[in-house]
């Protein structure tokens, strides 16, 4: 390459550069009024920033629904709701539309019924998020609704209702896993489910025995706390207190309100029990509130129930290594 070239290629790249910049230059220019345009239309915010703080609770619905009065739920429903809606089974439609069966079912699931087409529109089932953006605000989830009801701004008030309608049906949805065990425990429900299904895993006795209580602590700190308290004599959180819960009865806390499906346990919370359970609850006790995919691996619930045995004043034995 002589000199002459290699001034040449210089050259042409310098212009490619030069020709690069000006495009940016240019584009930035076409591109900004747009962005202009875009924030002009932000100024709608405070409408949203309004809605911002009911619409992002601090309490994630799983959270909220876990803890749910079903009861509070059916008697605000019966106040408000019903002036448009019925519930029971096969009920004609008021105004609005009858709600049996509404969790889980499509949107605009009576048949018959004469939906506003923004209803209508909507694809998918009536997830609970979905029903919680809905209850919120009728009108921002589905604008040109004929829902003519301006919202529950309270999401304590909405979980309960939605804990309400989940009962309305002959086998209701499973609750929500809860978000802070998702990370790590959500992908694992599947494998859990089949590990649950495989009774070939080695007996989780000698593992107890093995494990240390310590590791069981962080994990339950980390997984079960937002749910549960440990210490003697406290006080129940979305679940009940979990002090000197191996070897008692289930549902060994004397006031909590427990599920059918856990008080229609028998006899006390053995170490094989607590294991399965552990693994997958709404499977060891379906209908159970306890909102918590599993723990999939053998060795973390081994830890966990280690560590649940030492919330006594007087451990269980450990099972035979
Ligand atoms: C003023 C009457 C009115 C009130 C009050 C009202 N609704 Fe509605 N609701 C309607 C109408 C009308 C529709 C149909 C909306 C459409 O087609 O756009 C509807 C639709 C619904 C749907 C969708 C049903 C489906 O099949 O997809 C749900 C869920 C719902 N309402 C729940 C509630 C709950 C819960 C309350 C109380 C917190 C409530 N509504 C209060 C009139 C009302
Ligand atoms: C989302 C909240 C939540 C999380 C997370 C959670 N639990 Fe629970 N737990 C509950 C609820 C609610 C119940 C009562 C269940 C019922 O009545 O069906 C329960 C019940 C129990 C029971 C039965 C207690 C008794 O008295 O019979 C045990 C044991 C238990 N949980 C252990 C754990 C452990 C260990 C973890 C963590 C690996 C955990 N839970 C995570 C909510 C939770």
């Amino acid at each position: 390459m002589d000199s002459l070239e290699v001034n040449k290629a210089i050259a042409a790249v310098l212009v490619a550069g030069i020709a690069y910049m000006a495009a940016t230059i240019i584009s930035d220019g076409l591109v900004n009024p747009t962005e202009l345009k875009k924030s002009a239309i932000q100024v709608e915010v405070p409408t949203t920033a309004a809605e911002g703080p009911a619409k992002a609770p601090e309490t994630p619905l799983p959270v909220l629904l876990a803890s749910a009065d079903e009861k509070a739920g059916e008697s605000y429903a019966h106040k408000v709701c019903a002036a448009c809606h019925t519930f029971g089974e096969g009920q004609p439609a008021g105004v609005g539309p009858n709600l049996y069966g509404v969790l889980g079912a499509p949107h605009g699931h009576m048949a018959g019924y004469d939906y506003s087409s923004a209803l209508k529109d909507k694809k998918g089932p009536w997830t609970y998020d979905a029903l919680n953006e809905w209850l919120t605000k009728p009108s921002a989830y589905a604008p040109g609704t004929k829902m003519t009801f301006a919202g529950i701004s309270s999401a304590k008030e909405r979980a309960n209702v939605i804990a309400y309608l989940r009962t309305l049906s002959k086998s209701p949805e499973p609750l929500p896993a809860v978000p802070a065990s998702a990370p790590a425990a959500a992908p694992a429900a599947a494998p859990a489910a089949a590990a649950a299904a495989a009774p070939a895993a080695p007996p989780i006795g000698p593992m107890i025995a093995a494990a240390q209580p310590a590791e069981g602590e962080k994990l339950v700190q980390k997984y079960c706390a937002v749910c549960h308290s440990f210490n003697k004599g406290g006080k129940p959180v979305v679940g009940p207190n979990l002090w000197g819960v191996v070897g008692a009865p289930h549902g060994h806390e004397a006031g909590f309100d427990y599920s059918a499906g856990l008080k229609a346990k028998q006899g006390p919370w053995t170490y094989d029990e607590l294991n399965e359970w552990l693994t997958n609850p709404a499977k060891y006790a379906p209908g159970t509130r306890m909102a918590f995919p599993g723990l999939r691996k053998e060795t973390e619930r081994a830890a966990v129930i280690a560590y649940l045995r030492t919330l006594s004043d007087n451990p269980e034995p450990l099972p035979a290594k």
